[in-house]
């Protein structure tokens, strides 16, 4: 059977990030056939149009992980309301130079854990407008705004069982929308 493997990108730099700790429980939701890494973005330059010329092996690197994932998978906090700086400019690295961006059609999933309430609701719609025009296609239901509090992980890191069926069910519809979009 062949594998499909999705890059994950995680938008906290964070050493006891609740969001890396939801991309590292993720991967435990899917099939067999789905295989996962997470993405270095802490290491890349701060973006500048000048570079696009000559890109920093590490934005090489990060480029080239994308173009040879089958789907990416987004799973970041919410800062000010919108999507952490450091997202940003991974995202940005890996769409220039212009008209060679890593992205174009990979399908994409959009995940996140805040200490708010509704946190990374809006984190989440600003980052599907920047995904909308990086031509992905981004799946759009069930959409899922974790909240970071005891409980939502266990002892093992797995997702902590009042969470648990949700975040199945929507790892089970990202694997179908993948399987659906995936082109390479
Ligand atoms: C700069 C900054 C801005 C934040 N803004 C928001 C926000 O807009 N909404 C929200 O729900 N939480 C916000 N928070 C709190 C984050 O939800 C919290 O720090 C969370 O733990 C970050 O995710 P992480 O654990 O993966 O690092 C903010 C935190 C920081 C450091």
């Amino acid at each position: 059977m062949s594998q499909t493997h999705i890059a994950i990108v995680v938008g906290s730099l964070r050493r006891e990030s609740f969001n890396r700790q939801l991309a590292n429980a993720l991967p435990r939701l899917a099939p067999k056939d789905f295989s996962f890494k997470q993405l270095e973005i802490g290491d890349l330059p701060l973006y500048n149009q000048d570079d696009d010329a000559k890109q920093a092996p590490q934005v090489l690197r990060f480029k080239s992980e994308i173009k040879a994932a089958h789907g990416v998978l987004f799973v970041t906090p919410e800062y000010n309301r919108s999507v952490p700086g450091v997202l940003k400019n991974a995202i940005d690295h890996a769409s220039r130079p212009y008209g060679q961006s890593a992205f174009g059609g990979k399908p994409a999933g959009v995940i996140g854990v805040s200490v708010g309430a509704i946190g990374t609701s809006i984190a989440q719609q600003h980052l599907r407008n920047i995904l909308a025009y990086l031509d992905m296609p981004t799946l759009g239901q069930p959409e899922a705004f974790l909240q970071g509090k005891d409980g939502l992980f266990d002892a093992s890191g797995d997702i902590g069982k009042d969470s648990k069926a949700f975040v199945q069910s929507w790892m089970d519809a990202y694997v179908a929308w993948v399987k659906r979009h995936a082109t390479v």
